[in-house]
Parts: structure tokens; sequence; C-alpha cells
């Protein structure tokens, strides 16, 4: 089959409008490095939920993107009102990750194999979402890579929370996130670099880079969650279960994904990102239970359930996303499968 050209940039249709919000103002002051604009937000609440969003990706975007990137906004990673906005919004959504019912057969996990029993649980649940199905039997090629996009590969930016998430780990776990992010590093070629094969995926497909203000709430909401574990210091028990549970699903979905560039006849470059996923995150995710979260748990029981808990964050704001990616493609009608969390 040939290839069809680079696929349109999202239609109008489907932007999301904005209206004046708490990130605009945010952004405004951020761009002009303006210092008393910034102090004047203190009182301010976000409008929606959309907003609050855009705010928490202003600030995560201060603790963890590429200097050349943040510029010199980055120095006011940690200025007060800054701190204020972020406890404020992230305050309101954990307290509605937190309502999120667990299933009746991971909520009582306490020892280290109930956990790992209760993570193997949530990653069956939904392993195989039907808009990856479509993917690879029937999207025409400018949806896949409109999905691809959106979706940004299995684990966009894990080698850094990989790396955030080992912080004051020890023993067997610390090796295991060790080995884990020298994968991500392609174990020392560069040529290897999970990061780099996704540049050469992008290039290869031609796939457009899909601004903020095009993107569907939860997608910016999945973007987000990674900046809610790695800047808090207090959640890495979740943290360590969200990427647990990521590793666990990645290898099936990806290799729906190869099916679908096979149907199209993508080309060969675009291979390589979604084959090394395909092939090691079966492994990723087993010795990421066996090694890292066993023996946490043995030795911090109480790690345990929080572990589960951040699994479920992970699953439920994963399953919106794809629910509404799915009907912004007219993949399938609405799904009616649930979340890891109903
Ligand atoms: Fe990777
Ligand atoms: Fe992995």
């Amino acid at each position: 089959m040939t290839l069809a050209p680079p696929p349109a940039p999202i239609p109008p249709a489907t932007r999301i409008p904005t209206t004046p919000a708490l990130a605009d103002d945010l952004a405004a002051a951020l761009r002009d490095d303006d210092a008393a604009a910034l102090d004047r937000l203190a009182d301010r609440h976000p409008a929606d939920v959309r907003d609050r969003i855009r705010v928490l990706l202003q600030i995560y975007a201060l603790h963890t993107e590429p200097l050349e990137r943040v510029g010199s906004a980055a120095r006011h990673q940690h200025r007060p009102v800054l701190a204020q906005l972020k406890q404020r919004c992230e305050n309101a959504w954990l307290k509605e990750l937190e309502s999120l019912a667990l299933p009746a057969d991971v909520a009582h996990a306490t020892t280290a194999d109930e956990t790992v029993a209760a993570m193997r649980s949530l990653a069956a649940r939904d392993r195989l979402p039907e808009v990856y199905k479509w993917l690879a039997r029937r999207a025409s090629w400018d949806d896949v890579v409109r999905f691809l996009a959106l979706e940004g590969g299995p684990d966009a930016g894990f080698d850094d929370l990989v790396a955030a998430c080992q912080i004051g780990l020890t023993g067997a776990p610390k090796m295991e996130l060790a080995t884990n992010y020298w994968d991500e590093m392609g174990n020392g070629s560069p040529d290897d670099v999970h990061t780099t094969l996704h540049d050469r995926l992008v290039a290869a497909i031609g796939m457009p880079e899909v601004a903020v203000d095009e993107q569907p709430t939860t997608a910016l909401a999945r973007t987000a969650f990674c900046g809610l574990l790695a800047t808090n210091r207090w959640l890495q028990p979740e943290m360590l279960g969200a990427l647990g549970l990521i590793e666990l699903q990645a290898g099936p979905r990806c290799r729906l994904v190869l099916q679908a560039f096979d149907r199209c006849g993508a080309p060969a470059a675009a291979y390589p990102f979604y084959e090394i996923h395909a092939d090691v995150d079966p492994r990723h995710g087993k010795d990421w239970l066996d090694k890292a979260i066993v023996p946490t748990v043995t030795s911090h029981p109480e790690w345990g359930p929080r572990i589960v808990r951040g699994a479920v964050w992970r699953s439920a704001v994963n399953a919106a996303f794809l629910d509404e990616v799915t009907e912004l493609l007219g993949a399938v009608s609405a799904p009616s499968r649930g979340t890891a969390a109903a």
C-alpha cells in the first residue's frame, strides 16, 4: 500500500475554544518575566478544569522542562505565588483522584504479593483499549498519525520520570529503576535512545506537533499527571505504581500500533520506537513488579496501598484520554467499557 501524504493539522472543528483565564494571565506574566504580575495572581483560582490543568502544565514546565524551552522564567520555579497556585490546583485535583473508587479486587491489597496481584489485575483490566484495535484494523493512515501525535508514545518523557522516581530509593528498587533508565538510554548507544527513536518516528511519518490549545483536556491532564507525580516527593509511592502500570500495559498496545504500520505501509524509520517497546516493556513491567515493588512493599508495607492507588489514578487518567480521543477521531462510538477505577 502506498503512503498517503502527511495529514493536515487537527481540523478547526476539534479545537477547544479558550477564554481568558488564570492560565493565560500566568503565561503572560512568565513570558514578560513580570514578577509583580505574577504576585498579583496570588488570590486567583482557575476558571475550570481545563484552566487548572493549563496552569499546572506551566508550573510543571518550570520544574522539569529543558531550560532552553522554559527560558529565564525558570527563575520563578519556587516563587511563593507559584507554590501557592500549584498547591491550590493540585489539592483540587488530588481530591478528585482520591475519590476514585478502587475496583473491589485491588482495594485491600496490603502485602507485597497482594500489591503485585492488584497491579496485574489493573493492567489486565484494560490491556487492549478499543482505539488501539481500531488503529490495527481500520483506521486510515491520517488517523493513525493523528492518534500518535496526541498519544506521544507509550512512555513520553519516561526517562526523566524514572530518574525522578528513583530519588531516595536504595538497594534492588534503585537498581531496577537504573536498569530501566539505561534501557531508555539505549543501553549506552546514542542511536537507540528512546527519545531519539521517537524523534525519528516523528520525522518519518510527518507527525504534527499538536498545540496545547488544540489538545483535548484529557490529553493535557495525562501529561500534567506526570508533573504532579514528579514534583511532589510525598507522591513517590503513587508514582512507583503509576510508572509500573505504564510498563505493564505498553507492550500489547505497541504491538497493535505495529500492526497499523504494517497495514498502512508505514516507512521503515517509523518502526523501531514501537518495536523496542513492544519487545522490552513486558520485561520492564515484570521486573518493575518483582525487583522494585516487591522489595519496597516488603520493607515499607504502608507503600502497598499507595502504589496500587497510583496505578488506579494513572489508569483512570489514561482511560479518560483514550475515551475522548476515541470520540474525537470517530474511532468507535463512545466507550462503554468503563475505566479501571469504575
Ligand atoms: Fe521507552
Ligand atoms: Fe519500558
